[in-house]
């Protein structure tokens, strides 16, 4: 029997995880059905009860309710607990709801993997404060950087990173004016100006030689931060889309036992970057 699967998220329409799931599902030989779920912004619950009710098999998780996810797990995972948010929901036995969060794993294996730039001894900067950079902090401090920095606009959100995870790594944390004189190897945009299109007031010098550039959001171009980043004679800028398809990679692995080759998939999804 075929089974279900689905991406929850408002809006929806512009999901590329049914594609990916169904390529994966291709590749591996596994028989599911994956579709969106366009879901009401109060409908989060009943929606997730309907879907398990219907027979479904587990979900996945995009904004606006990644907390509400993490929310009605009765089985977080750490990653999840840490991030305050899930991406993924497996739905077992009685009423067990797992949750985990691959945002973050799918991150890593997509700078380490697919763009060729290990973590290790690296000097890494995200900018932002809010839930994408909450799930991508426990997951690159496990590829130990020489040195981890949040920035945000609200430094004092940035602060409070550094209390809640401060059992799992050193962070240096502030705002934006604080980066004055650093240099780093790695600089992720984990802000929402990707989809805005607002500029960041990053200082000169901000990024080392041979520097990455990434920005999470994907499908969108070249933003103002990747702008700024090429600007300021940054040659290796990259979007999020190899980050979508790696955590995508990670639930299927999760749900199916089966963990898919996700080199093709990225190929196929990516779009130069002009
Ligand atoms: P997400 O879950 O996508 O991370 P979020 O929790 O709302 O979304 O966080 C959005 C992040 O983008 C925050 O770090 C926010 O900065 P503030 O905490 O100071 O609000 C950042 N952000 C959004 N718009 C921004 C802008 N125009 N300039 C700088 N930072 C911005």
């Amino acid at each position: 029997m075929t089974d279900r699967y689905a991406v929850l998220g408002h809006p929806i329409g512009h999901s590329k995880s049914p594609l990916i799931h169904s390529l994966f599902a291709r590749a591996t030989g596994q028989d599911i059905a994956y579709t969106a779920i366009e879901t009401p912004l109060d409908g989060f619950d009943d929606t997730v009860r309907a879907f398990r009710a219907g027979g479904g098999r587990g979900l996945n998780v995009s904004l606006p309710f990644k907390l509400q996810a993490f929310e009605i797990a009765t089985d977080p995972s750490e990653r999840a607990r840490l991030a305050g948010a899930a991406n993924c929901l497996k739905f077992e036995g009685g009423d067990r709801i797992h949750a985990d969060n691959f945002d973050g794993v799918g991150l890593v294996n997509d700078l380490q993997r697919n763009l060729a730039c290990p973590l290790a001894g690296k000097r890494v900067l995200l900018l932002g404060a809010g839930g994408a950079t909450r799930g991508a902090l426990l997951p690159i401090a496990a590829e130990r950087p020489a040195l981890l920095a949040v920035a945000n606009r609200t430094a004092d959100k940035a602060h409070a990173l550094k209390r809640d995870f401060a059992a799992h790594t050193a962070l240096q944390t502030g705002g934006y004016g604080e980066l004055s004189g650093q240099a780093f190897d790695v600089v992720i945009n984990a802000t929402s100006t990707g989809l805005s299109q607002d500029a960041l007031p990053l200082p000169a010098g901000l990024f080392a030689p041979g520097a990455l550039a990434y920005e999470m959001v994907y499908g969108k171009g070249l933003t103002p931060f990747l702008k700024q980043a090429q600007a300021a004679g940054v040659a290796r800028v990259a979007d999020g889309v190899g980050m979508l398809v790696e955590q995508a990679a990670e639930a299927f692995h999760w749900w199916r036992g089966v963990r898919p080759d996700t080199r093709p998939v990225v190929d196929q999804l990516t779009v130069p970057l002009v």
